[in-house]
């Protein structure tokens, strides 16, 4: 598809997505280029953002800030730039997080548990809402909207550990009370996903910085959390939960749609968590 002339649900559209140096951040970047938006990633590894622009082929249209959701100077930064390089914002996705690989209250002391839960936390729950916090004067000038990355965990047990569930829950009360406290002008959404095939990181606070998804587990352990995998055309790959980001974000499409999440996690609801749901022992 070239540049210009580009012709999908978010044809002339501009984005805004925190965490698109890899995984989901990145495959919706790179599918709301296809649907005919501009697309802003940002996130705190520079070489990460820039190699994603170069891929894509299409530098007048996509562009890397390098800045942490914990600070709101860059967060604010990063949202000027947009406006000074594609003229307005319509599409906000605070997506950026870290997962606490499972760690269980059994398994850390208090000091390790409360270092993790700030860290944590602070990515994870403030960063959304400071993301929000730079970004809605802008998104009420557009009648835009917001799409966060939620997930499994903002709905069920043995998504991760206690300190990552919470954080995930309490995205969920940052969606609700959001969508309350912007509308009309800015509808605000979400996408529980489900397992995915990612870069996704830990607290650096408990020496799990450098643990990746992809590099800790075998295909099989993450598609064995998605009931639909493999007797359905499904898939764990992060482009393949991208289409529920494209019909939220749709200005045409879901203009009537705000507090709402789908949850993209092959039915877990309906069939259950894989073999963690059996439970196992914690203590
Ligand atoms: N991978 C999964 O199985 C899964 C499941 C459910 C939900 N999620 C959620 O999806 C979202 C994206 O994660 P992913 O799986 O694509 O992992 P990922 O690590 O590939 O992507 C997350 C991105 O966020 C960036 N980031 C992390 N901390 C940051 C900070 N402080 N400031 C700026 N950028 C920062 C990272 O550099 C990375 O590029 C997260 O919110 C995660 O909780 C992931």
């Amino acid at each position: 598809m070239s540049g210009t002339t580009a012709a999908g649900w978010l044809d002339g559209d501009v984005a805004f997505i925190t965490g698109g140096g890899s995984g989901i951040g990145k495959a919706v970047a790179e599918r709301y280029l296809a649907e005919g938006a501009s697309v802003v990633i940002f996130g705190r590894d520079k070489d990460k953002l820039q190699a994603v622009v170069e891929s894509t082929g299409q530098e007048e249209r996509i562009l890397g800030v390098a800045g942490d959701v914990r600070d709101p100077e860059s967060l604010h930064d990063a949202i000027a730039q947009t406006v000074a390089r594609f003229g307005k914002l319509d599409i906000l996705v605070p997506n950026a997080g870290i997962w606490d690989y499972n760690r269980s209250v059994t398994r850390l002391d208090g000091a390790d548990l409360g270092a993790a839960f700030d860290e944590l936390f602070a990515i994870n729950v403030k960063g959304y809402l400071l993301t929000v916090e730079a970004a809605w004067r802008e998104l009420v000038k557009t009648r835009g909207n917001i799409v966060m990355t939620l997930s499994n965990a903002s709905f069920y047990t043995a998504g991760g550990g206690a300190v990552y569930t919470a954080s995930k829950f309490a995205c969920r009360g940052l969606l609700n009370q959001l969508a309350y406290e912007l509308a009309p002008k800015v509808r605000v959404n979400g996408v529980a996903v489900g397992a995915m095939n990612t870069d996704l990181r830990g607290p650096e606070s408990i020496g799990l910085r450098d643990r990746s998804i992809s590099g800790s587990f075998a295909r099989s352990e993450i598609t064995g959390n998605n009931p639909l995998i493999p007797l359905h055309d499904s898939s764990i790959e992060p482009k393949d939960f991208t289409g529920p980001y494209v019909l939220l974000a749709s200005k045409t499409n879901s203009g009537n749609i705000t507090g709402n999440i789908v949850q993209a996690d092959g039915g877990i609801g309906v069939r259950g968590f894989g073999d963690r749901a059996a439970g196992g022992d914690h203590l």
